[in-house]
């Protein structure tokens, strides 16, 4: 199986839930972005303030931020080790700037799986996602919902909706995918790295489907 993956696609595609499952179901050590900033958010950090404008917006938080929280982040990894990554890169200067840092410490992306969905679907499932306030898992009001409304069938955490998870916001963030992160699929395409798995599928089937990719 490959080990330094990214899941691309826009928001709402389901990345996040897929990658999920795939570190509970086969250990990946799964890193997301957004799930970092909106921590550094609560936590009220310095780069929590930097950054808290743009997701409240729904706009992308500038590169060099997300660069320097990734690198710091895989600044001890040892060569070879394997990694699941949710929403980065996400602009042409982010996986450029990636790869060079990353391709000499043998650190190099070496699967890009990309969850193809309309902007329609996408509004449908991220107005109605919800999310865990304690331990993050995420579901959506009808497509996933909880055993008890409102309450995580996990840990019995409250269960609460991202602030930038508005009609207007997420309309907004899908402009900005197709404008910066979709030029990745080529990118990716041409360094034969790019799988495609149809979103809009259930979740069961975009899990099998992705499970055969990463085992090709
Ligand atoms: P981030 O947290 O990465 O959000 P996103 O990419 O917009 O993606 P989402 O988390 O909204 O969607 P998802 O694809 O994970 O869908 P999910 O599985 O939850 O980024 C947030 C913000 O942080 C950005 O706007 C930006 O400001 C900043 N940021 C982050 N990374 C950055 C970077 N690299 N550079 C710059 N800025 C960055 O599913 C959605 C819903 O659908 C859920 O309710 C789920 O239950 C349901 N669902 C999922 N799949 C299915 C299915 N197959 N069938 C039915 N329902 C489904």
């Amino acid at each position: 199986m490959r080990r330094r993956v990214i899941l691309l696609g826009p928001p709402g595609s389901g990345k996040g839930t897929v990658a999920a499952r795939l570190k509970n179901e086969c250990g990946f050590d799964h890193f997301s972005t957004g799930h970092w900033l909106r921590q550094e958010v609560a936590r009220g950090s310095a780069l929590g303030r930097q950054a808290g404008l743009f997701l409240e917006r729904g706009e992308l938080v500038p590169d060099e931020v997300v660069l320097a929280l990734v690198k710091d982040a895989l600044s001890n990894a040892q060569p070879d080790l394997g990694y699941l990554s949710d929403g980065f890169p996400r602009t042409l200067a982010q996986a450029q700037a990636f790869d060079a840092w990353s391709s000499p410490r043998g650190l190099g992306i070496e699967q890009v799986i990309y969850f193809e969905c309309s902007e329609a679907l996408v509004l449908n499932r991220i107005t109605g996602r919800r999310s865990c306030g304690s331990c993050g898992r995420v579901y959506h009001v009808t497509l996933v919902p909880p055993g008890q409304p409102g309450r995580c069938d996990d840990c019995a955490g409250e269960l609460t909706q991202r602030a930038d998870d508005t009609e207007s916001v997420v309309r907004k963030r899908f402009k900005i995918y197709l404008r910066e992160t979709e030029p990745l699929i080529d990118f990716y395409r041409q360094q034969a790295k790019l799988d495609v798995v149809n979103a809009s599928q259930p979740v069961d089937v975009m899990m099998s489907q992705t499970m055969s990719l990463l085992q090709r």
